[in-house]
């Protein structure tokens, strides 16, 4: 234990030096090219076919993890899929740094006890509660009121995407940093007032906010692209990530975001509004 400890201290220290590095290199290098990440389907457009889940296979509570699979870009049964291929498709579709998909996935192998190098496992396996999943989620029922986490929750949705207060150079809705501070605060509230078994510890509030500003920092907070990612679980037809760092999106980009969202919650404003706990859906 005390060996495999220090083996990812190590690990980490390497991933957080190489991270820096992208870091440094994205400064200075050319922003990405359209069409660089895209993964081209046989008919040209950028993405393969959406097919939605069927009966059986395996989803989770990522929306982009079971985008993925619904595109067949992971395996659309979402079945032992290896941890190392859901980060090669992160990087390439989403562009996440290297280093920043490594750690995410190597997380996901590690809070389900497996190899992250050898080991495959089922979408729903990292529903596992309080690994990464965990309460007051912003697209997802808790665990505790919900027989899956694998479909979206479309009442959350609307309503997060209906806060969105800001506007492109298009005049097209976008969601901001106070958006999203703004309806974390309300679901935490609500599920440690209405949800008998709420857990919420402060690693799991900052997983929360870094998924979370995944929809600034990968979709620009653009309303009309979230509407079909979140809802339908689907890359938009020629969409592509706004991350356009060369070596992609690392952790010292994006955590700042992470920490002003986290910054920006507080559950005073909706302690008050009725609930009913413990009623199941
Ligand atoms: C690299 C591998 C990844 C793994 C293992 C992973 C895993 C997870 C898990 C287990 C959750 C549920 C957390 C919860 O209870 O709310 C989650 C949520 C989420 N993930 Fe991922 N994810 C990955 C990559 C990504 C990427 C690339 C994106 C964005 C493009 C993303 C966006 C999100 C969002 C928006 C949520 C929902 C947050 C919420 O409901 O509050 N994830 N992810």
């Amino acid at each position: 234990m005390l060996f495999k400890g220090i083996g990812h201290f190590f690990l980490d220290l390497r991933i957080f030096i190489w991270d820096a590095w992208l870091t440094l290199l994205n400064v200075v290098l050319p922003r990405l090219p359209s069409r660089a990440r895209g993964i081209d389907s046989e008919d040209g457009s950028l993405w393969p076919e959406y097919v939605p889940p069927k009966e059986g296979d395996s989803r989770c509570s990522c929306p982009a993890l079971n985008a993925l699979a619904n595109h067949g870009i992971l395996p659309h049964d979402g079945k032992n899929v290896k941890f190392t291929e859901i980060t090669d498709k992160v990087h390439e579709t989403f562009n996440f740094a290297v280093t920043f998909a490594t750690y995410v996935s190597r997380n996901g192998a590690d809070t389900l006890g497996k190899d992250y190098n050898k080991d495959t496992c089922n979408l729903s396996d990292l529903d596992k509660h309080n690994g990464i999943e965990h309460d007051a989620s912003l697209l997802r029922q808790d665990a505790y009121f919900s027989k899956s986490q694998g479909q979206p929750h479309i009442p959350y949705i609307e309503e997060l995407l209906a806060l969105a207060s800001s506007t492109d150079s298009n005049d097209k809705k976008v969601l901001t940093v106070a958006d999203l501070s703004k309806f974390s605060s309300k679901r935490r509230a609500d599920s440690r007032r209405e949800n008998p078994q709420f857990q919420l510890d402060d690693t799991h509030k900052i997983f929360g906010s870094a998924n979370s500003s995944t929809l600034l920092a990968i979709f620009g907070g653009k309303v009309d692209d979230l509407e079909i990612f979140l809802k339908e679980e689907r890359i938009p037809e020629r969409w592509e990530s706004t991350a356009r760092s060369r070596k992609g999106l690392t952790f010292i980009a994006f955590n700042p975001t992470t920490f002003k969202v986290e910054h920006g919650i507080d559950e005073k404003p909706y302690e008050k509004e009725e609930g009913k706990k413990g009623e199941k859906a």
